[in-house]
Protein backbone atom coordinates (compact mmCIF):
# COMPACT_ATOMS: atom_id res chain seq x y z
CA UNK A 1 0.00 0.00 0.00
CA UNK A 2 2.98 2.64 0.50
CA UNK A 3 4.44 1.91 -2.73
CA UNK A 4 1.34 2.40 -4.51
CA UNK A 5 0.70 5.26 -2.80
CA UNK A 6 4.37 6.31 -2.81
CA UNK A 7 4.68 7.06 0.84
CA UNK A 8 6.36 5.59 3.88
CA UNK A 9 4.33 3.04 5.95
CA UNK A 10 4.40 5.40 8.99
CA UNK A 11 2.44 7.82 6.57
CA UNK A 12 0.16 5.01 5.77
CA UNK A 13 -0.04 4.55 9.61
CA UNK A 14 -0.86 8.06 10.46
CA UNK A 15 -3.79 8.33 7.62
CA UNK A 16 -5.63 4.87 8.78
CA UNK A 17 -5.50 6.07 12.17
CA UNK A 18 -7.08 9.27 11.19
CA UNK A 19 -9.93 7.21 9.25
CA UNK A 20 -10.43 5.28 12.54
CA UNK A 21 -10.81 8.76 14.69
CA UNK A 22 -13.12 9.12 11.50
CA UNK A 23 -15.64 6.20 12.52
CA UNK A 24 -14.24 3.78 9.84
CA UNK A 25 -13.72 0.22 11.72
CA UNK A 26 -10.21 -1.03 9.94
CA UNK A 27 -8.14 -4.20 10.22
CA UNK A 28 -4.69 -4.43 10.66
CA UNK A 29 -2.57 -7.50 9.48
CA UNK A 30 1.29 -7.80 9.92
CA UNK A 31 3.07 -8.07 7.00
CA UNK A 32 -0.72 -8.05 4.97
CA UNK A 33 -1.23 -4.32 5.19
CA UNK A 34 -5.17 -2.63 6.29
CA UNK A 35 -8.73 -3.80 5.41
CA UNK A 36 -12.06 -2.32 5.96
CA UNK A 37 -14.01 -4.39 8.48
CA UNK A 38 -16.89 -2.96 7.78
CA UNK A 39 -18.49 0.22 6.34
CA UNK A 40 -19.89 2.33 8.86
CA UNK A 41 -23.37 3.40 9.24
CA UNK A 42 -22.62 7.02 9.54
CA UNK A 43 -21.51 9.50 6.48
CA UNK A 44 -18.34 9.95 6.09
CA UNK A 45 -17.18 11.94 2.97
CA UNK A 46 -13.70 10.71 1.65
CA UNK A 47 -16.02 6.80 1.51
CA UNK A 48 -18.63 8.35 -0.03
CA UNK A 49 -16.36 10.02 -2.82
CA UNK A 50 -14.88 6.77 -3.63
CA UNK A 51 -18.03 4.94 -4.11
CA UNK A 52 -18.75 8.12 -6.65
CA UNK A 53 -16.03 7.47 -8.17
CA UNK A 54 -16.86 3.90 -8.75
CA UNK A 55 -20.33 4.57 -9.89
CA UNK A 56 -18.77 6.42 -12.18
CA UNK A 57 -20.43 9.85 -11.88
CA UNK A 58 -19.43 12.88 -10.09
CA UNK A 59 -20.73 16.08 -8.41
CA UNK A 60 -18.94 17.91 -5.22
CA UNK A 61 -20.63 16.86 -2.03
CA UNK A 62 -21.50 18.87 0.98
CA UNK A 63 -21.72 16.16 3.89
CA UNK A 64 -23.20 16.99 7.53
CA UNK A 65 -23.65 15.64 10.57
CA UNK A 66 -26.90 17.39 11.35
CA UNK A 67 -28.31 20.23 9.41
CA UNK A 68 -31.96 21.80 9.63
CA UNK A 69 -32.70 20.66 6.03
CA UNK A 70 -30.35 19.19 3.56
CA UNK A 71 -33.00 21.00 1.25
CA UNK A 72 -32.82 24.24 2.94
CA UNK A 73 -28.88 24.00 2.85
CA UNK A 74 -29.06 23.74 -0.93
CA UNK A 75 -30.84 26.53 -1.13
CA UNK A 76 -29.05 28.14 1.23
CA UNK A 77 -25.58 27.13 -1.03
CA UNK A 78 -27.56 28.08 -4.45
CA UNK A 79 -28.68 31.31 -3.03
CA UNK A 80 -25.12 31.84 -2.23
CA UNK A 81 -23.56 31.46 -5.61
CA UNK A 82 -22.78 27.47 -5.24
CA UNK A 83 -22.83 26.29 -9.28
CA UNK A 84 -25.21 22.86 -9.04
CA UNK A 85 -24.63 20.29 -9.56
CA UNK A 86 -23.68 19.66 -6.17
CA UNK A 87 -25.33 17.11 -3.11
CA UNK A 88 -26.16 17.93 0.30
CA UNK A 89 -26.17 14.57 2.99
CA UNK A 90 -26.53 14.60 6.70
CA UNK A 91 -26.82 12.04 9.29
CA UNK A 92 -29.32 13.74 10.50
CA UNK A 93 -32.05 16.66 9.68
CA UNK A 94 -33.58 18.89 12.77
CA UNK A 95 -36.73 20.60 10.47
CA UNK A 96 -36.27 17.51 7.88
CA UNK A 97 -39.21 18.84 5.31
CA UNK A 98 -41.90 16.78 3.79
CA UNK A 99 -44.64 17.74 1.24
CA UNK A 100 -47.63 19.67 2.13
CA UNK A 101 -45.63 21.33 4.83
CA UNK A 102 -44.92 18.08 7.01
CA UNK A 103 -42.23 17.42 8.95
CA UNK A 104 -39.71 14.43 7.78
CA UNK A 105 -38.52 12.32 10.66
CA UNK A 106 -35.31 12.39 10.52
CA UNK A 107 -33.09 9.93 12.88
CA UNK A 108 -29.50 9.93 13.34
CA UNK A 109 -27.68 7.10 11.20
CA UNK A 110 -28.79 4.45 8.91
CA UNK A 111 -30.93 6.27 7.15
CA UNK A 112 -30.44 8.58 3.75
CA UNK A 113 -31.36 12.61 4.28
CA UNK A 114 -29.98 13.89 0.46
CA UNK A 115 -30.67 16.74 -1.59
CA UNK A 116 -29.29 17.79 -4.88
CA UNK A 117 -29.04 21.46 -6.22
CA UNK A 118 -29.19 22.48 -9.91
CA UNK A 119 -29.28 25.48 -11.58
CA UNK A 120 -31.14 24.85 -14.82
CA UNK A 121 -32.29 27.70 -16.19
CA UNK A 122 -34.93 25.95 -18.54
CA UNK A 123 -38.65 27.14 -19.21
CA UNK A 124 -41.10 25.42 -16.28
CA UNK A 125 -42.62 23.34 -18.70
CA UNK A 126 -39.01 21.06 -19.26
CA UNK A 127 -39.35 20.29 -15.65
CA UNK A 128 -42.96 19.83 -14.79
CA UNK A 129 -42.95 16.28 -14.06
CA UNK A 130 -39.44 16.46 -12.68
CA UNK A 131 -40.54 14.95 -9.43
CA UNK A 132 -42.53 12.00 -11.27
CA UNK A 133 -39.61 11.14 -13.05
CA UNK A 134 -36.97 11.12 -10.65
CA UNK A 135 -39.00 8.68 -8.59
CA UNK A 136 -39.56 6.04 -11.65
CA UNK A 137 -34.99 6.52 -11.67
CA UNK A 138 -34.83 5.70 -8.20
CA UNK A 139 -37.28 3.35 -7.63
CA UNK A 140 -35.85 1.30 -11.06
CA UNK A 141 -32.52 1.71 -9.34
CA UNK A 142 -33.34 0.20 -6.14
CA UNK A 143 -35.10 -2.32 -7.38
CA UNK A 144 -32.11 -3.42 -9.19
CA UNK A 145 -29.30 -2.50 -6.41
CA UNK A 146 -31.63 -4.59 -3.59
CA UNK A 147 -33.23 -6.98 -5.40
CA UNK A 148 -36.53 -5.97 -3.98
CA UNK A 149 -39.13 -5.81 -6.97
CA UNK A 150 -42.02 -4.33 -5.12
CA UNK A 151 -40.73 -1.06 -4.79
CA UNK A 152 -42.83 1.40 -7.08
CA UNK A 153 -44.01 4.85 -6.98
CA UNK A 154 -47.04 6.51 -5.52
CA UNK A 155 -47.99 9.32 -6.79
CA UNK A 156 -46.73 11.98 -6.58
CA UNK A 157 -43.86 11.66 -4.94
CA UNK A 158 -43.85 8.75 -2.56
CA UNK A 159 -41.43 5.29 -3.11
CA UNK A 160 -43.26 2.47 -1.53
CA UNK A 161 -43.69 -1.04 -1.08
CA UNK A 162 -47.03 -3.11 -0.17
CA UNK A 163 -45.35 -2.99 3.68
CA UNK A 164 -45.39 0.88 3.76
CA UNK A 165 -43.29 3.89 2.63
CA UNK A 166 -39.66 3.37 2.44
CA UNK A 167 -39.06 7.36 1.16
CA UNK A 168 -40.40 10.25 -0.28
CA UNK A 169 -39.26 13.11 -2.86
CA UNK A 170 -38.95 16.80 -2.18
CA UNK A 171 -38.37 19.37 -5.14
CA UNK A 172 -38.06 22.79 -4.73
CA UNK A 173 -37.49 25.48 -6.96
CA UNK A 174 -36.83 28.97 -7.31
CA UNK A 175 -38.80 30.46 -10.67
CA UNK A 176 -38.48 33.73 -12.25
CA UNK A 177 -40.31 35.09 -16.01
CA UNK A 178 -41.32 30.96 -16.00
CA UNK A 179 -37.76 30.04 -15.93
CA UNK A 180 -36.59 27.66 -13.17
CA UNK A 181 -33.47 29.23 -11.71
CA UNK A 182 -32.27 26.95 -8.98
CA UNK A 183 -34.22 23.89 -8.29
CA UNK A 184 -33.84 21.37 -4.88
CA UNK A 185 -34.45 17.65 -5.13
CA UNK A 186 -34.75 16.45 -1.79
CA UNK A 187 -34.87 12.68 -1.04
CA UNK A 188 -35.46 10.63 2.50
CA UNK A 189 -34.93 7.04 2.46
CA UNK A 190 -35.04 4.82 5.08
CA UNK A 191 -32.44 2.38 4.39
CA UNK A 192 -31.03 0.59 7.69
CA UNK A 193 -32.37 2.60 10.67
CA UNK A 194 -34.86 0.23 12.91
CA UNK A 195 -38.16 1.19 12.21
CA UNK A 196 -38.62 1.27 16.39
CA UNK A 197 -36.98 4.20 16.49
CA UNK A 198 -39.97 5.93 14.54
CA UNK A 199 -42.93 7.12 16.72
CA UNK A 200 -45.51 4.28 16.52
CA UNK A 201 -47.92 6.41 13.99
CA UNK A 202 -44.91 6.51 11.61
CA UNK A 203 -43.70 3.35 12.02
CA UNK A 204 -46.84 1.57 11.14
CA UNK A 205 -47.10 3.07 7.57
CA UNK A 206 -43.47 2.86 7.13
CA UNK A 207 -40.49 0.02 6.27
CA UNK A 208 -36.78 0.00 4.82
CA UNK A 209 -34.72 -1.59 2.40
CA UNK A 210 -33.35 -3.54 5.64
CA UNK A 211 -37.11 -4.50 6.70
CA UNK A 212 -37.63 -5.90 3.33
CA UNK A 213 -34.70 -7.38 2.50
CA UNK A 214 -34.18 -8.63 6.09
CA UNK A 215 -30.11 -7.66 5.56
CA UNK A 216 -28.51 -4.15 6.10
CA UNK A 217 -27.20 -2.00 2.91
CA UNK A 218 -24.03 -0.18 2.52
CA UNK A 219 -25.51 3.61 2.79
CA UNK A 220 -22.34 5.00 0.96
CA UNK A 221 -23.03 3.32 -2.11
CA UNK A 222 -26.58 3.64 -1.61
CA UNK A 223 -26.08 7.56 -1.66
CA UNK A 224 -23.88 7.33 -4.25
CA UNK A 225 -25.82 5.71 -6.68
CA UNK A 226 -28.89 7.72 -5.54
CA UNK A 227 -26.34 11.01 -6.77
CA UNK A 228 -25.95 9.19 -10.17
CA UNK A 229 -29.53 8.17 -10.70
CA UNK A 230 -30.54 11.93 -9.61
CA UNK A 231 -28.00 13.50 -11.80
CA UNK A 232 -28.79 11.09 -14.97
CA UNK A 233 -32.43 11.88 -14.35
CA UNK A 234 -31.95 15.45 -15.02
CA UNK A 235 -29.91 15.46 -17.83
CA UNK A 236 -32.74 12.94 -19.21
CA UNK A 237 -35.10 15.36 -18.14
CA UNK A 238 -33.68 18.35 -20.05
CA UNK A 239 -32.98 16.48 -23.31
CA UNK A 240 -36.90 15.93 -23.27
CA UNK A 241 -36.90 12.42 -22.51
CA UNK A 242 -39.21 12.60 -19.68
CA UNK A 243 -41.63 14.39 -22.08
CA UNK A 244 -41.59 11.10 -24.56
CA UNK A 245 -41.80 8.35 -21.69
CA UNK A 246 -42.82 9.39 -18.65
CA UNK A 247 -46.57 7.92 -19.08
CA UNK A 248 -45.02 4.55 -20.07
CA UNK A 249 -42.38 4.15 -17.40
CA UNK A 250 -44.64 5.36 -14.85
CA UNK A 251 -47.20 2.29 -15.55
CA UNK A 252 -44.59 -0.23 -14.90
CA UNK A 253 -43.90 1.09 -11.38
CA UNK A 254 -47.44 2.73 -10.49
CA UNK A 255 -48.30 1.41 -6.79
CA UNK A 256 -51.75 3.02 -7.43
CA UNK A 257 -52.79 1.40 -11.14
CA UNK A 258 -56.26 0.13 -10.76
CA UNK A 259 -56.57 0.97 -7.10
CA UNK A 260 -59.99 2.59 -5.51
CA UNK A 261 -58.97 5.71 -3.98
CA UNK A 262 -59.81 8.59 -2.31
CA UNK A 263 -58.33 12.26 -3.51
CA UNK A 264 -58.02 14.83 -0.80
CA UNK A 265 -57.01 18.60 -1.58
CA UNK A 266 -58.17 21.09 0.83
CA UNK A 267 -62.01 20.65 2.01
CA UNK A 268 -62.88 17.91 -0.66
CA UNK A 269 -62.61 14.21 -1.46
CA UNK A 270 -62.68 12.70 -4.45
CA UNK A 271 -63.55 9.19 -5.15
CA UNK A 272 -62.05 7.12 -8.34
CA UNK A 273 -60.49 4.74 -9.51
CA UNK A 274 -56.37 5.43 -10.19
CA UNK A 275 -55.54 5.21 -14.02
CA UNK A 276 -52.02 6.01 -14.08
CA UNK A 277 -50.67 9.62 -15.18
CA UNK A 278 -50.54 11.43 -18.26
CA UNK A 279 -48.17 13.23 -20.08
CA UNK A 280 -47.96 16.78 -17.22
CA UNK A 281 -47.82 14.37 -14.38
CA UNK A 282 -51.23 14.96 -13.50
CA UNK A 283 -53.28 11.65 -12.04
CA UNK A 284 -56.18 9.83 -14.56
CA UNK A 285 -59.02 9.53 -12.19
CA UNK A 286 -62.10 6.97 -13.46
CA UNK A 287 -65.03 8.58 -11.52
CA UNK A 288 -67.99 6.72 -11.06
CA UNK A 289 -69.88 8.58 -13.57
CA UNK A 290 -67.47 7.12 -16.28
CA UNK A 291 -65.64 10.56 -16.56
CA UNK A 292 -61.81 10.83 -16.22
CA UNK A 293 -60.92 13.63 -13.81
CA UNK A 294 -57.31 15.23 -14.19
CA UNK A 295 -55.69 15.47 -10.96
CA UNK A 296 -52.83 18.49 -10.75
CA UNK A 297 -52.18 17.87 -6.95
CA UNK A 298 -53.32 16.18 -3.70
CA UNK A 299 -53.18 13.51 -1.14
CA UNK A 300 -54.12 10.55 -2.10
CA UNK A 301 -54.68 7.39 0.10
CA UNK A 302 -55.83 3.71 -0.79
CA UNK A 303 -59.68 3.03 -0.41
CA UNK A 304 -59.69 -0.55 0.70
C1 LIG B 1 -42.50 13.49 1.54
O1 LIG B 1 -42.72 12.28 1.41
O2 LIG B 1 -43.36 14.25 2.03
C2 LIG B 1 -41.19 14.06 1.06
C3 LIG B 1 -40.09 13.83 2.05
C4 LIG B 1 -38.75 14.38 1.62
C5 LIG B 1 -37.71 14.26 2.71
C6 LIG B 1 -36.34 14.64 2.24
S1 LIG B 1 -35.09 14.19 3.42
C7 LIG B 1 -33.90 15.08 2.51
C8 LIG B 1 -34.57 16.35 2.05
N1 LIG B 1 -34.48 17.38 3.06
C9 LIG B 1 -35.68 17.70 3.54
O3 LIG B 1 -35.90 18.54 4.45
N2 LIG B 1 -36.64 16.99 2.93
C10 LIG B 1 -36.08 16.11 1.93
Amino acid sequence: MAQKLKMSRVGVWSRINKLRRQGLSIDASQNRGYRLAAEPDLLNQPLLEAWMRESGKTCKVFVHDEVDSTNSFAERLLANGEKGPFAVLANSQKEGRGRLGRSWHSPRGGNLYLSVGFKPNVDILKLRSFTLWQGIQIATLLRSLTGIEGISVKWPNDLVHDKGKVGGMLTEASIDCERVRSLVFGIGLNVNCPLKRFPSSLAKISTSLEDLKGESFRIHEIAAKVIKATLAGYAACLKGEAEKNLVGKWKELDALADRRVVVSGGKKKIVGTARGIDSSGALQLKLRNGRTKSIQAGEVTLKE
